[in-house]
């Protein structure tokens, strides 16, 4: 399958990779850097495997050049990552820590200096403790906070960043953070948790005007999709897949493109609790470009009597990933033509802000990593975005999940998602067999 040559890319397509600041910085109290909602929840006996945290993670804060210099030998073109809101506003409100910002102004000047288009996401998951002590995204107000912290970000850096992306995946911290408590904030609350999808979408809404007003040029947001299959062509597993499908691929999408909230009725809510007169034309103020996480489909059958009305069903007959998650190229084609289907004109151009997959990557003993799965992992999703786009779908760019191998959430160290390995005792890295792969990719689409 690798062996024939992938189509021609447009060529000022976005080749490049994302992280995110918790899972790979460290440092976490240094240079006023305050708590996030990560660094308590990581401290909760049993939340992460074998008790595992990001306080050192993969030391980028102190090793960010040598992370660069990956970068530019990889040749990517763009470099999403997050910023921290606790090393900017430590409390969560008030006025911006100058040296959390001079992070990250230093690794803009440098990638820039390196041809690398920096492309920052302003919340990754690592929310400011001292908010959630006031009710995290449950309260109206952090959308406010989200927003003159956005400010922030926006009048140090938007002299040189075109592109801010608002969220990212917002439908895992509504449903692992407060839904279910499996992430932090660690909070669950099932359908109770659903104000802080309506919090987070009010807070992308008054940060896309907030960054606007700072001089930023291009506003997107980044949610996770995952074409619904229903497990069989029963009318109630129809159903249970039309509600997951609304619960995990237009909660977050339809407010943003076209102001309204999908259907939730078969979660018996007629409303989510709180939204306000005017909240869903803040919600949908335009924006530049939707950013799409992509890493399988899911399949459903329906579940009777339950306040959730859907349970997961495997999906067998694919390949998995270490994490189990089943390796479905034609789901990214399937979901890409499905959102140009459901929004038409009101869908702005894509990028693809995360594809990839763990692995139990083995390094033999002269440090090599042949991990030639993540290669046909990422070849088949190229191909994949390679079909939307002839099939129509406008997509600007594809950056894969993740360039070194970090702290997987709940999963700790054990999960595998890099390019590059990294030995999380010495924090060497070690490029894998994809990074030269996905280089000569580049390279190739750039000749
Ligand atoms: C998140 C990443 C995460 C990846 C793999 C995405 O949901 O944005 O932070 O590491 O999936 O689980």
């Amino acid at each position: 399958m690798t062996d024939l040559a992938l189509p021609k890319f447009p060529a000022d397509f976005a080749w490049g990779v994302a992280t995110a600041a918790y899972q790979i910085e460290g440092a976490v109290a240094e240079d006023g850097r305050g708590d996030s909602v990560w660094d308590t929840f990581c401290r909760r006996p049993g939340a992460i495997r074998d008790g595992h945290t990001g306080d050192v993670a993969v030391d980028h804060y102190h090793r960010w050049p040598e992370d660069l210099a990956l970068m530019a030998e990889l040749g990517v073109n763009a470099y999403r990552f997050s910023v921290a809101w606790p090393r900017i506003q430590p409390a969560g409100s008030g006025a911006a820590n100058q040296a959390g910002l001079d992070f990250y102004d230093r690794l803009t000047d440098a990638l820039l200096a390196a041809g690398i288009t920096p492309m920052p996401t302003l919340f990754h998951w690592d929310l400011p403790q001292p908010l959630e002590d006031e009710g995290g995204w449950l309260n109206r107000d952090t959308a406010s906070r989200f927003a003159e912290y956005a400010a922030l970000a926006a009048q140090r850096l938007a002299d040189r960043i075109e592109l801010w992306i608002t969220l990212n995946e917002p439908f895992v911290v509504t449903t692992f953070g407060y839904g279910l408590g499996i992430h932090a904030p660690g909070k669950a609350l099932l359908l109770d948790a659903l104000p802080t999808a309506h919090h987070q979408l009010l807070g992308h809404g008054l940060a896309t005007a907030a960054l606007r007003a700072s001089g930023a040029g291009q506003v997107a947001i980044t949610n996770n999709y995952s074409p619904a299959w229903p497990a069989s062509d029963s009318q109630p597993d129809q159903a249970a897949t039309a509600a997951y499908d609304a619960l995990h691929n237009r909660l977050f999408t339809d407010p943003v493109l076209h102001a309204s909230y999908p259907d939730l009725s078969a979660f018996g809510v007629r409303e989510i609790a709180g939204v306000r007169d005017g909240d869903l034309a803040v919600i949908a103020a335009p924006i530049d470009a939707l950013g799409v996480n992509y890493y399988n489909p899911t399949r459903l059958s329906a579940l009777p009597d339950s306040e959730l009305p859907f349970q997961l069903e495997p999906i067998p007959g694919y390949p998995v990933t270490a994490f189990g998650w089943p390796v479905v190229p034609a789901g990214l084609t399937e979901i890409l033509t499905t959102l140009r289907d459901r929004y038409g004109e009101l869908l702005p151009p894509i990028y693809i802000t995360e594809n990839g997959c763990s692995l139990e990557d083995a390094q033999a003993a002269d440090g090599s990593v042949d991990d030639d799965r993540r290669i046909g992992y990422l070849d088949g999703h190229i191909r994949a975005v390679a079909d939307a786009m002839a099939a129509g779908v406008d997509v600007r760019g594809y950056l894969t999940w993740t360039l070194m191998d970090n702290f997987e959430w709940g999963e700790g160290y054990h999960q595998r998602f890099g390019l590059v390995h990294v030995d999380f005792g010495s924090q060497r890295r070690t490029a894998k067999k994809s990074f030269g792969w996905y280089r000569d990719l580049i390279a190739a689409q750039r000749g």
